[in-house]
């Protein structure tokens, strides 16, 4: 693929989105495409582990529906960010400016049985893109970090300062704690980089225009695909985890945001790179600061959906905690941000994608 250039005969500068074809890095390169100012190329790196390309398409199914609807152009590259050789085929190819990397094994219960399978893709990918960025000059980076890294909450809400790395139960949360720490040593190694690592909380939600969304690989791990395909017919019956936890009902609590507010984010940290002075490692989360518990998101959805979704109570799933909620005051003053959606427009995209997709990105 041919560089673009622009009338200086320069080469447009490029944003390069690892995991792309995915569930946040689809929003957040829609949300990037969406904006009248975006003047830079978005180029993604996907290796479709876990996002689905028709057969005899080019580009996976998500990013062809974002071209369709912004008519801009992705550029999108099938290659595993382990891959270093291929890596430095696009940064050859494109003028990269800046990563987000979204690129990850997500599965915390697969995470359990297959470590070494997270830690390669999690972190010896991860290293191998960040040599890649350095051999080019590129320092600045977006990091897809997670609540995860503050294992069991010692207060709440969560702010940036509670301990993280303490207590985690999972492979997948340790690899996101370990990166977290590698892009704190890099920082310290070169005041160059400029590293922005986003804590998420519980990303729900869809594409208000219901053509994107969420589209788990098997039965969904988390609470709100499970309890969408309960109500699109796919699955029988919630299961609720527990309903024994000190929190309003008993059952467990979540910080829930919109993926669009999650994007958004993104698009805010990339943003604050062209703030003059910025350096170093900054974690901020991304949430709205308030909980919901198992119960009032089912509610909720009902109420959204106009469907009785069936439900029983089971014992606790393991590792899970009572309740986790974001202090999102740093990325208010750091970024500008605050999530604008609640929770009934979370559960009327979900059921908007759901409804018109029972089945995701595949079809029938
Ligand atoms: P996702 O699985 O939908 O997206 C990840 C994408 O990365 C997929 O398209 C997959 O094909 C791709 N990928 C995986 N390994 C790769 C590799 N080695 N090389 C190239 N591409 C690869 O997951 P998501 O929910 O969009 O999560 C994105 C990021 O956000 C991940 O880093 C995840 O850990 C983090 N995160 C997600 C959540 C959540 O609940 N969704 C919460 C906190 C943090
Ligand atoms: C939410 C609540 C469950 C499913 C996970 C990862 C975390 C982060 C976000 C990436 C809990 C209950 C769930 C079900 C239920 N991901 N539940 N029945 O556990 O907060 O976080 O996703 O970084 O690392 O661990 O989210 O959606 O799985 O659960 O009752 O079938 O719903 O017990 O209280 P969780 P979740």
């Amino acid at each position: 693929m041919k560089p673009n250039h622009n009338e200086n005969d320069t080469m447009t500068s490029a944003i390069l989105v690892t995991g792309g074809a995915g569930y946040a890095g689809s929003h957040t390169v829609a949300a990037l495409l969406e904006r009248p100012d975006t003047d830079v190329d978005i180029v993604v790196v996907d290796n479709l582990s876990n996002a689905y390309r028709p057969e005899g398409q080019k580009k996976p199914e998500p990013l062809r529906i974002i071209e369709e609807m912004t008519e801009k152009t992705i550029h999108f590259y099938d290659i595993d960010i382990r891959d270093a050789a291929g890596l430095c085929r696009i940064f050859e190819n494109h003028n990269i400016d800046c990563v987000i990397h979204f690129a990850a094994l997500k599965a915390v219960a697969e995470s359990v049985e297959k470590p070494l399978e997270y830690y390669q893709a999690n972190i010896t990918g991860t290293c191998t893109l960040f040599e890649v960025m350095r051999k080019y000059g590129v320092h600045k980076l977006v990091y897809s970090s997670s609540c995860t890294v503050y294992g069991e909450p010692e207060r709440l809400p969560l702010d940036e300062g509670h301990p993280t790395g303490a207590g985690l139960t999972s492979p997948y949360g340790r690899s996101k704690y370990f990166c977290e720490e590698i892009m704190k040593d890099l920082c310290r190694s070169d005041p160059k980089w400029m590293v922005i690592s986003l804590r998420y909380f519980n990303p729900v939600g869809a594409h208000p225009s219901g053509k994107i969304g969420e589209d788990p690989n098997g039965i969904p791990n988390n609470l709100m695909p499970y309890i969408s395909q309960v109500a699109v017919g796919r699955l029988k019956e919630l299961v609720v985890f527990g309903a024994d936890y000190p929190t309003v009902d008993g059952t467990g609590v979540r910080d829930y945001i919109h993926v669009v507010d999650l994007a958004e984010g993104h698009v805010k940290a990339v943003k604050l790179f062209k703030q003059k002075g910025f350096s170093g490692f900054h974690a901020v989360n991304l949430g709205t600061g308030t909980g919901y518990s198992v119960l009032q998101l089912l509610s909720a959805f009902e109420k959204a959906s106009g469907r009785k979704i069936p439900h029983r109570v089971a014992g606790r799933r393991a590792g899970d905690i009572a309740a986790n909620v974001a202090d999102p005051a740093l990325a208010q003053r750091l970024l500008g941000w605050r999530a604008a959606r609640g929770l009934a427009d979370m559960c009327a995209d979900t059921w908007r994608w759901q409804r018109t997709h029972p089945n995701g990105y595949r079809g029938e």
